[in-house]
């Protein structure tokens, strides 16, 4: 049997799309690999979203060169952001790939790479017509018990230093019949925690009109009443488009957890007109205090980048305020990097490296101080946990998440996809330990 091996990078929804690359090469008649050297097909699924990603690629394909210098026969195919990016110039740049594809065209995969993953036309890049959800091809799941739905692709916004729209295009929402048809077939597989996905999970809907006249609260309130479903969670919401029946619907939702990623980018008004962000910083605020109010015990994980051009001093520091007035349980936080085609690439004002390392350095700290407090609070508290499987460091215990996202390490004897009471003893900045109840009471 030839064998596949898929690497993936960047986001939750290249995640995503490697499940359906996967089911899709199962389909073929391929099998996986569990490394790229015992594989006849090689997929890199690729992102481009700071330099870094691009980077590491090169690392990858380097070692995927000597390997197909070894067995010419290999077919290397380079999929996602990275190569949408790149298109055609990419066979200039890495000579022994074979195929090439971008994020909407991986239902065409399998007409490039033949049945078997033989007959590919060498060096081409494949274009689809049109871009066609993923979402709609056989899938391989890493996990029984977890799932990601797809509800959207592409984004219609601009913000000044994101790739993302150049390499996902525009967006189109899947409609709400088949987004529900595919959670209630996941739940009567034993799905009990899918997460929605999305590149602005709260303007989903907004093309379907008028045929379909829904917004994002009513595909919660109807995901939510699957049976079987026990968790949901969606990702990422834009500030601009949360409204209040998203809010509603979360509050009034059993399954909807307690926790939203709400990317802020910057604290300071002036920066986030500059991004295109399109909220101000008062605006923001207002609506984490809106979730808040509605949604006891919020749990609030954010995206921030420093160093986008123009940031001075006083940017920064209202960066830090934001970041110490909200609170946040969790936060990604990225040095800024210039992608070739976006706005902010071509701004005057670019911040010296010296500049960005030593404000990373102080938001990571601030980050860092905040989550360990926000967790400690947690000390005391029984919390539900999905089980996900052994801890990473410590395989005698378990490890699992809290609704509100955080991950627990603890002693316990469940299985991966059960749901269990844990009592929170432990807690540093991005993590919890504890117990599982019933053994404490045994
Ligand atoms: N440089 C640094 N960070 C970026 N992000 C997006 N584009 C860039 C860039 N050019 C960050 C944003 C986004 C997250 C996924 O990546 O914070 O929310
Ligand atoms: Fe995801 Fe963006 Fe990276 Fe593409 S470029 S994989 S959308 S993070």
């Amino acid at each position: 049997m030839r064998r596949y091996h898929v690497t993936t990078f960047g986001c939750q929804m290249n995640a995503h799309d490697s499940e359906r690359i996967k089911g899709m090469l199962e389909e073929l008649g391929l099998g996986e690999a569990p490394s790229p050297e015992e594989a006849d097909v090689l997929v890199f699924n690729t992102c481009t979203i700071r330099e870094k990603p691009d980077t590491r690629l090169a690392a990858h394909l380097g070692d995927a060169k000597v390997l197909k210098e070894r067995d010419p026969d290999r077919v290397i195919a380079v999929g996602g952001c990275y190569a949408e990016a790149q298109r055609e110039s990419i066979f200039a740049r890495y000579p022994f790939v074979d195929v090439a594809f971008g994020p909407g065209s991986i239902p065409h995969l399998a007409e490039w790479l033949g049945a078997g993953g033989v007959g590919v036309a060498r060096s081409s890049f494949g274009i689809a017509e049109e871009r066609r959800f993923a979402a709609t091809l056989p899938m391989h799941r890493e996990r029984s018990f977890q799932a990601w739905v797809q509800v959207s692709m592409g984004c219609n916004s601009k913000c000044a230093y994101c790739i993302v729209p150049a390499v996902r295009g525009r967006e189109v929402s899947r409609r709400p019949g088949e987004i529900v048809a595919e959670v209630t077939r996941l739940a009567s597989e034993g799905v009990r925690e899918i997460t929605l996905l999305g590149q602005n999970v709260n303007s989903w809907g907004r093309d379907l009109r008028p045929e379909i006249d829904t917004e994002f609260g009513e595909l919660l309130r109807a995901c939510d009443a699957v049976e079987g479903i026990e968790r949901i969670r969606f990702t990422s919401p834009h500030p601009k488009d949360f409204r209040e029946p998203v809010i509603a619907a979360m509050a009034e939702s059993r399954t909807v957890c307690e926790h939203v990623h709400l990317p802020l980018q910057s604290g300071s008004t002036r920066l986030l007109k500059a991004m295109r962000r399109t909220y101000s910083r008062e605006r923001y605020l207002q609506l984490v205090d809106r979730l808040r109010e509605a949604i006891p015990d919020l749990a609030l994980g954010t995206d921030i980048i420093v160093g986008f051009p123009g940031e001075t001093d006083a940017d920064f520091q209202a960066t830090l305020e934001v970041v110490e007035a909200v609170g946040y349980d969790s936060a990604y936080t990225f040095v800024y990097s210039p992608r070739s085609g976006t706005e902010a690439a071509a701004m005057p004002d670019q911040i010296p490296d010296d500049v960005k390392r030593e404000r990373i350095e102080r938001l990571v700290e601030l980050v860092q101080r905040i989550g360990h407090d926000r967790n400690r609070a947690r000390i005391g508290l029984t919390e539900e946990v999905l089980v996900e499987g052994p801890s990473r460091t410590d395989p005698s215990r378990l490890r699992g998440r809290t609704r509100r996202n955080t991950t627990v390490n603890f002693l316990g004897d469940a299985g991966a996809g059960e749901l269990v009471q844990v009592e929170i003893d432990g807690a540093t900045s991005t993590t919890l330990s504890g117990r599982q109840a019933a053994l404490v009471a045994a």
